[in-house]
């Protein structure tokens, strides 16, 4: 459900935020800039990502975004997309909420239901299945999309290519990109978690400004249970 920004409200977060988007629309910028300001406040916060943050994550991360072109059926991805997922929400996101920290996370389902789903045409509802099988209920307390035109994240990644390389993904036609923005959109708008739209076309310090405000909130909530519920087990 897509929620503006003064409406939202975090009651009892678990710790859980996700930020998601397109390929250079900012995730990774921003998370940078969240876990240095979090952590300079002595709070406990885990930044992780998918695909790729368990060791079995690493080796599925370097096929999917490795393979040849047309090398792996659309379905196929999905199955290895949640494979990793299911096992960075066992291993890494549920273990650290028990430990009572915050977790963010730089993408979640939302990239292979928009990507998969939507861009591959796939059945939207066996897609929707298998994520729902991946996450085991673990919904994010928010969801930050980074929505940005695909002309502009794509001239961002080829810029960041030059010194870091590209992923398969980024190598999609323009209208793939398109079909990808508009799946984040009707997911943002049809999820049961709240989403925030956050127009990505701004500078980073603009961005973060707007944001700043929402996390203080959410990190003011979150401080707020772990007091009610005394020391962790
Ligand atoms: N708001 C912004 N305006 C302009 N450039 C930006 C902005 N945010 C990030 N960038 C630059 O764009 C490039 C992509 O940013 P970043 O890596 O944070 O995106 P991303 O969403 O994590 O991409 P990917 O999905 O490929 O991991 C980087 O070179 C980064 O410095
Ligand atoms: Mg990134």
């Amino acid at each position: 459900m897509i929620v503006q920004p003064e409406d939202i409200i975090f009651e009892k977060p678990r710790g859980f935020l996700v930020l998601d988007g397109a390929n250079g629309a900012g995730k990774t910028t921003l998370m940078h800039k969240l876990v240095e300001h979090l952590r300079r406040q002595s709070l406990p916060v885990l930044a992780t990502r998918e695909p790729g943050s368990t060791k079995l994550g690493q080796t599925l991360r370097k096929i999917l975004l490795e393979s040849e072109p047309d090398t792996v059926a659309p379905l196929t991805e999905v199955f290895l997309f949640a494979a990793d997922r299911h096992n960075h929400v066992q291993k890494i996101i549920q273990p650290a909420l028990a430990r009572r920290e915050m977790v963010i996370s730089d993408r979640y389902y939302y990239s292979t239901a928009a990507f998969q789903g939507y861009d591959r045409m796939l059945d939207l509802h066996a897609v929707s299945t298998i994520n729902s099988l991946a996450i085991n209920g673990c919904l994010p307390d928010l969801l930050i999309l980074l929505d940005l035109d695909p002309e502009e994240g794509l001239r961002r990644t080829k810029l960041r290519a030059e010194s870091e390389g590209k992923d398969g993904f980024e190598s999609e036609s323009i209208d793939f990109h398109h079909r990808l923005r508009q799946g984040f959109i009707e997911l943002a708008r049809t999820c049961a978690e709240p989403v925030w739209v956050v127009d990505a076309e701004q500078t980073p310090d603009s961005i973060w400004r707007q944001i700043l405000p929402i996390i203080e909130r959410w990190s003011a909530a979150f401080q707020e249970v772990q007091r009610n519920c005394g020391e962790a087990p």
